[in-house]
């Protein structure tokens, strides 16, 4: 039996757990944390980081197709996400204003970012074939991988 959606981000966070464990590299662990993600839920066609950099947003480790490398913040759905340090749920992407087309097989996507002190550091974005694929599970889910992520670099660098 296909275990629920909630069961699944369950899975998910203890396996992301794991794979931080005691290392304090982040793009190490940005870069398996992407994969877990790419891998674990179905229907991506991208899952990966872009980090704050000053005014815009680089790319990160990611799974899925080459993307589009500098986002300024409040541009896209990334760059909202990041001004606005709130994530941006788009089930439709053609009816979001300015979204950034990096693959064209992208209709629905999810965007978490990643708040660190008070800043927003950079954001989590999924990327999705298919119309609305994720709902207000797959949000929760999703914010909490990025607080377990966040939490341990605090913990890591202090
Ligand atoms: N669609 C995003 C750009 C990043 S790619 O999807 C990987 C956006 O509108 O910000």
């Amino acid at each position: 039996m296909r275990e629920s959606k909630s069961e699944l981000y369950r899975d998910l966070a203890e396996q992301l757990r794991a794979l931080l464990a005691t290392e304090p590299d982040r793009i190490a662990n940005a870069a398996n944390m992407a994969a877990l993600i790419y891998h674990g839920l179905p229907d991506l066609n991208w899952a990966g980081f872009y980090f704050r950099r000053g005014g815009e947003l680089v790319l990160g480790p990611f799974q899925g197709k080459p993307a589009c490398v500098r986002i300024p913040l409040g541009n896209g759905v990334c760059g909202t996400a990041a001004s606005r340090g709130a994530t941006v749920l788009v089930p439709y992407v053609h009816d979001f204003p300015g979204h950034i087309g990096c693959d064209p097989a992208s209709r629905s996507e999810l965007v978490v970012p990643l708040i660190e002190r008070g800043e927003v550091s950079g954001v989590l974005d999924l990327d999705s074939p298919l119309l609305a694929r994720f709902d207000e599970g797959d949000q929760a889910g999703c914010e909490r991988l990025v607080v377990l992520f966040v939490d341990h670099h605090r913990e890591h660098s202090a």
